[in-house]
């Protein structure tokens, strides 16, 4: 393994997904994550999910880090309090699980019988945890693994339809390039998947790079879903986020801006710069 490459990971793992379960930025990626899945599952052949870098899958809000940080008061805690039509279905099922749920733990109640999912995480502890709460599973494997090697080595998937959620720490700005290079290696593995990648927008500059980085690729039938908070001009500050899809589902872009709508209603406070957007970034 290259330096460069064990010293991103030795960063990666300072990253604890606890400190931020719920934050405004969770609450987006796993709506758009529901949204997706629910649309794959429209067709009756048995889906695969790859979630690259699955955290610990559930997380107690009401202690430890996440109750440290409170960064879930300004996220899940509004949308459980007054439920927006087009995340009732999502925030129901936050609701149902009852212990806050990461993206392994919603994908995994959307699993019908036929369906198989593997998570990959690479902090050993919180592997630990996976590993207990899907213990006996046998629709989900966790692997102690990189993400980056997984998205070679475990796709393409037998069922040949399925969804990839890559959703790095972003502890270092070179996870851009990693991301760029993550997606276009799934893409040559597994041409038909669909791929959704979460990416921070502090500042503009990186995610127009990255988004250009996306458009040289090769790579076809892009969009972007992205909701702002205010301007991002401040590094220092989660200002925003994204989520990138390849071969978005079949009404991707006329349902999904509801949903970024419902979002920025309840979680944004009318800051100068708000909004929610969904952009064709490479057209099909
Ligand atoms: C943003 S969190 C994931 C949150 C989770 N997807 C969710 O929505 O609930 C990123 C996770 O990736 C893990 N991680 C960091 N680098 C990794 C790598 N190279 N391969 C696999 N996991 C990694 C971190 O330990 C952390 O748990």
């Amino acid at each position: 393994m290259p330096g460069g490459r064990v010293q991103v990971i030795i960063e990666a793992m300072n990253y604890r997904h606890a400190y931020h379960a719920g934050n405004f930025g969770d609450c987006m990626k796993h709506a758009v994550l529901f949204w997706l899945l629910r649309a794959l599952q429209r067709k009756p052949t048995p889906l695969f999910v790859l979630d690259t870098h699955a955290g610990a899958g559930c997380y107690d809000l009401a202690s430890g880090p996440a109750a440290r940080t409170g960064e879930w008061q300004n996220g899940i805690a509004m949308l459980l309090s007054d439920v927006p039509q087009p995340l009732a279905d999502y925030v129901g099922l936050v609701r149902a699980i009852g212990l806050y749920p990461g993206s392994p733990a919603i994908a995994r109640a959307l699993l019908r019988p036929d369906d198989r999912m593997a998570c990959c995480e690479l902090h050993p502890e919180d592997t630990a945890v996976l590993r207990r709460h899907f213990a006996g599973d046998h629709q989900v494997a966790v692997h102690h693994r990189d993400a980056w090697e997984a998205v070679g080595a475990l796709l393409p998937p037998k069922e040949r339809r399925g969804l990839v959620l890559i959703d790095p720490p972003f502890e270092d700005p070179q996870e851009f390039g990693q991301l760029s290079q993550g997606l276009a290696t799934g893409g040559r593995r597994f041409r038909t998947g669909v791929y959704a990648a979460w990416y921070p927008i502090k500042q503009r500059g990186p995610v127009r790079q990255f988004l250009a980085d996306l458009q040289q690729s090769g790579m076809r039938d892009i969009v972007a879903a992205e909701l702002c908070l205010r301007e991002p001009i401040d590094p220092g500050r989660l200002n925003g986020c994204g989520v990138v899809v390849v071969n978005p589902p079949y009404r991707f872009e006329q349902e999904v801006p509801a949903i970024l709508a419902a979002l920025l209603d309840r979680l944004g406070d009318r800051e100068p710069g708000e909004v929610a957007v969904v952009r064709r970034i490479v057209d099909e």
